[in-house]
């Protein structure tokens, strides 16, 4: 989904900014104590990278390219600098694979692989270790974490499908990793259980690989955590209550699973929560959940394919930077809240489709300027459609109303695109100021009209 990506790469960038300042900082201090001496990378170190880069692209000829101190000189993406203990000149970061020319670290070969991986136990004051589209066609296996020293801070695979193996179980004494990123490979196996002892780590992305078993361990010590996202590989069991401690998370997305039980109440303590995604998974009962009625910060919830069942619940009053919501095929009963139409002004995307839905369609929906897609299809929502040509020109095939079987439109609407029938009498749209069935579930709905209003007034 592309919210994820926009998401990791913001991070990413504030990552590497602060690694890059310290870097300089660094740099300077060394170059004071230094002074004009020459600075030498040790000779083991100098051969192991011209080993690896070898066997990542052996059409390179990188030591005739490079062949002087790789301290002075050496391609993007390999970087030495000042050990923080030893005050030794170290290679600290190793990235392999091109992804930009804003980062144009040597490229690998379509066949590249690593033929030792124990030449990384050579570089004992490596901090990040980076692979993007390197292992595509010879297996390569994940090495053991114990190679890496414990300085270890970003170990990162992205797009390796034929990187094989599994992760280490002495990752927990990984203690220096901030951020654990393996996605789009073929590692296999379970999350080991030491991964809650990462206490520095602020983005986990283990999304698109075959990881199986559940979530272990005891995740509230991970304060530092700021992106969980596990999407997209054959996990289960139940989400554990831990989660909750992860006061700073940002984003959990574990959609894409075989996730089961219901969603834990004590995910309420998830208050900086921007991006929740637990879709397409074997959550059940308990509806949606009313606690995120306090992550104030939500910019998406995703729930679908979920069997939750329940109302919609009035909870969008102080969820007005949402822009999008999907709770498709989660086995929903009852009205569309009129507060969805009023409250969430930034809303882009609704999927309330396949669900049982009844009642009709909120007016107010026409009023939420940069709604683009709105799915209702395969529910039995009645009466007439009660948006203007306007906005059914402005949604177009984005706006999906099929299979409900007493829904209509106006005559002029073209009936074909949306697949209801005409009305043939004057039915009233629903909306709150005509709604009779006023109960308690309408309040949210007149706390936010009043805020409007008073917007208004003020303006
Ligand atoms: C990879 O392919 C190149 C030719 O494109 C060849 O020279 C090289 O030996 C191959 N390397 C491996 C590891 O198979
Ligand atoms: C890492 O953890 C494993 C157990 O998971 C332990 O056997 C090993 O000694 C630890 N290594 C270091 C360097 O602390
Ligand atoms: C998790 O760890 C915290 C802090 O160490 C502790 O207070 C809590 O009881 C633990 N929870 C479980 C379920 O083990
Ligand atoms: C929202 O937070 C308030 C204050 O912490 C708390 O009293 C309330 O129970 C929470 N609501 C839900 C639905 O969790
Ligand atoms: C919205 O926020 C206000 C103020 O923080 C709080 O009093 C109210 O209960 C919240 N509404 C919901 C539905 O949680
Ligand atoms: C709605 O979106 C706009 C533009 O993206 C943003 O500036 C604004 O803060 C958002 N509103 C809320 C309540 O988050
Ligand atoms: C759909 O709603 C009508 C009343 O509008 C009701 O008679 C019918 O049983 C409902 N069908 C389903 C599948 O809920």
């Amino acid at each position: 989904m592309h919210f994820s990506a926009f998401r990791s790469s913001q991070l990413s960038m504030g990552f590497s900014f602060s690694r890059v300042t310290f870097n300089f900082l660094m740099f300077v201090l060394a170059c004071i104590a230094i002074g004009n001496s020459q600075p030498m990378l040790n000779s083991v170190e100098q051969e192991s990278v011209y080993r690896v880069l070898e066997s990542l692209n052996s059409d390179v000829p990188w030591r005739s390219l490079f062949p002087d101190d790789l301290c002075s000189s050496a391609p993007h993406g390999v970087v030495c600098d000042y050990a923080t203990v030893t005050g030794t000149l170290n290679i600290v970061e190793l990235s392999f694979g091109y992804v930009s020319d804003y980062n144009s670290n040597p490229t690998c070969s379509t066949n590249s692989t690593l033929f030792d991986p124990s030449l990384f136990s050579s570089f004992l004051h490596l901090r990040k270790l980076f692979f993007y589209e390197c292992f595509t066609q010879q297996p390569f296996f994940l090495p053991d974490l114990s190679l890496f020293g414990l300085g270890l801070e970003e170990l990162v695979f992205i797009n390796n499908p034929t990187l094989f193996g599994s992760l280490s179980d002495n990752i927990g004494n990984m203690t220096s990793l901030r951020r654990l990123i393996i996605t789009g490979t073929s590692v296999s196996g379970k999350i080991p259980i030491g991964f809650g002892e990462l206490t520095n780590l602020e983005e986990a992305t283990l999304s698109r690989n075959s990881l199986t078993g559940d979530i272990p361990g005891n995740l509230s010590n991970m304060k530092k955590l700021k992106v969980l996202d596990l999407s997209q590989n054959g996990l289960t069991g139940k989400i554990p209550g831990t989660i909750g401690g992860l006061e700073n998370l940002l984003k959990f997305d574990l959609s894409s699973n075989r996730f089961s039980g219901e969603i834990p109440e004590t995910m309420k303590g998830l208050r900086a929560l921007e991006f929740l995604d637990l879709s397409e998974n074997s959550f059940v009962g308990g509806g949606v959940p009313l606690f995120l009625s306090n992550m104030s910060k939500l910019q998406g919830v995703y729930l679908s394919g979920n069997e939750l069942g329940g109302v919609i619940p009035d909870i969008w009053e102080n969820l007005s930077g949402i822009n999008g919501i999907g709770l498709s095929r989660v086995g929903l009963v009852g009205e569309i809240p009129v507060s969805m139409g009023v409250c969430l002004r930034n809303l882009t995307y609704l999927g309330l489709d396949n669900n049982k839905l009844t009642g009709g369609v909120p007016t107010e929906f026409e009023k939420l300027g940069l709604l683009s897609e709105l799915n209702l299809h395969n529910n039995n929502l009645s009466g007439r459609v009660p948006f203007s040509l306007g906005f059914l020109g402005k949604v177009g095939g984005k706006l999906r109303l099929e299979g409900n079987p007493e829904l209509c439109v106006d005559e002029g609407v073209i009936k074909s695109l949306y697949n209801v029938k005409t009305c043939n009498e004057v039915e009233n749209p629903r909306s709150a100021l005509v709604d009779g069935t006023s109960s308690s579930t309408r309040i949210g709905d007149r706390i936010c009209r009043l805020l409007i209003l008073f917007g208004v007034l003020l303006w």
